[in-house]
């Protein structure tokens, strides 16, 4: 159900979910993607002269208030950008929150506090989160879901409170909908798929899935080391995850029946430590015990011929999805990887999306702009569900 369903929207009270989950640094936010694609629906509901009753959670605070989960500087970035004040409650439900909401005018904004900071948000007890979403409930007369990054969860804010009011899917769940059909449904071939961040075990999922959809799977990040290992090779003191290795082994015996091709670096960047200025060299995949850093190397980039290798597949691909980075990029040493990646993507003439809250914020960090990419999800997990075939309990529930 798109926002047309709910009627003429004007002097009403429209409660919605946003996703403002944004990367911070010592209270400043270091990526605002998540905002700017928020004020689509934002913009349109004040035009419709609707009260904009905004929620949303920040990381993962275990159901009580902790000043380093505020959304309170989201507020000032959002008002900034929206070009119109955006007042910030400090709770998210009681008589404050009540007593603002009340005095609304149509085309105001508010933002509510940390949906997290309570309980009843992410509880298991569904007793518990209906009761969490009835209170939230009484705030409006419609639901606006518009947390493409949450869909997947079960939360109050995401699933309960769709069912007690009426509710439609916001502009950028539609949007986003719209783009990863494509990957579902009908993509352009070669479809290639990156694969990075770091670990397996959370992309086991989606890449059982892709197995079935791809023409080609390139893994690069932490990951990666899991995938050498199930190969024979020894990683040194990379990550591995000892634990996925048959079922890595699995995925790389159904490839070969396929015929898929499961691309993986053949050159390493390998360091003395995980530091941003430890020694370190490239050495090849296959022996990254022969670092001068012997057992202790660790590896955190792929190297440059597995880059420029990833990069030929993705220039010759008609669709790319990329999600998770190539290594350590926050360390400008071993960032290499994640930007050749990134460039690739840019200059390819296929359809590019970049999945995932990390991903986006890394594109950005290294210094590219949004419109140089086909789409950039707002959603990781929630954008890798999709993909899966996965059912998203938020999306569900407006259907
Ligand atoms: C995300 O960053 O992927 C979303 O904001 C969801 O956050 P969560 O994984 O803590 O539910």
């Amino acid at each position: 159900r798109t926002i047309e369903s709910l009627g003429s929207l004007t002097s009403r009270t429209v409660i919605v979910r946003c996703d403002l989950n944004v990367p911070l640094s010592d209270g400043v936010i270091t990526d605002d993607g998540r905002i700017r694609a928020s004020l689509t629906t934002i913009r349109e509901l004040r035009e419709a002269g609707a009260k904009v009753v905004l929620i949303s959670h920040l990381g993962r605070p275990k159901g009580e208030p902790e000043e380093r989960y505020s959304l309170r500087p989201v507020a000032s970035r959002m008002a900034e950008l929206l070009g119109a004040p955006v007042q910030f409650v400090a709770e998210t439900v009681g008589d404050e929150a009540a007593a603002a909401v009340a005095a609304l005018n149509d085309g105001d904004v508010v933002l509510l506090e940390n949906l997290r900071f309570n309980p009843g948000e992410t509880s298991k007890d569904e007793a518990e989160r209906r009761a969490f979403a009835t209170q939230l409930a009484a705030y409006g007369d419609a639901f606006v879901s518009d947390g493409f990054g949450v869909v997947h969860r079960s939360q109050a804010s995401v699933t309960d409170l769709a069912e007690l009011l009426p509710s439609a899917a916001g502009r950028l769940v539609a949007g986003e909908l719209e783009v990863l059909r494509k990957l579902t449904d009908d993509p352009a071939r070669p479809y290639t798929v990156v694969l990075g961040g770091s670990k397996v075990s959370d992309k086991l999922g989606v890449i059982a899935h892709l197995l079935e959809r791809v023409d080609t799977l390139l893994i690069g990040g932490g990951m990666l080391f899991t995938f050498l290992a199930a190969q024979g090779h020894s990683v040194a003191a990379s990550l591995l995850e000892a634990d996925q290795l048959d079922t890595v082994r699995g995925y790389l015996a159904q490839a070969e029946q396929r015929g898929v091709r499961i691309v993986l670096p053949t050159d390493i960047v390998v360091a003395e430590a995980f530091a941003a200025d430890a020694a370190h060299e490239t050495v090849a995949a296959d022996a990254i015990e022969s670092s001068s850093f012997g057992a202790a190397g660790i590896g955190l980039d792929i190297g440059p011929e597995t880059a420029a290798a990833f990069a030929a597949i993705i220039a010759d691909s008609a669709t790319v999805f990329w999600n998770g980075p190539m290594g350590v990029f926050e360390m400008e040493a071993f960032a290499a990887g994640t930007r050749t990646v990134a460039r690739a993507l840019t200059e390819t003439n296929g359809f590019t999306v970049v999945g995932g809250g990390d991903s986006a914020a890394a594109v950005r960090a290294l210094g590219f702009a949004d419109d140089q990419f086909g789409h950039i999800s707002t959603g990781g997990g929630a954008s890798l569900e999709f993909l899966e075939g996965k059912t998203l309990p938020g999306l569900e529930v407006l259907a």
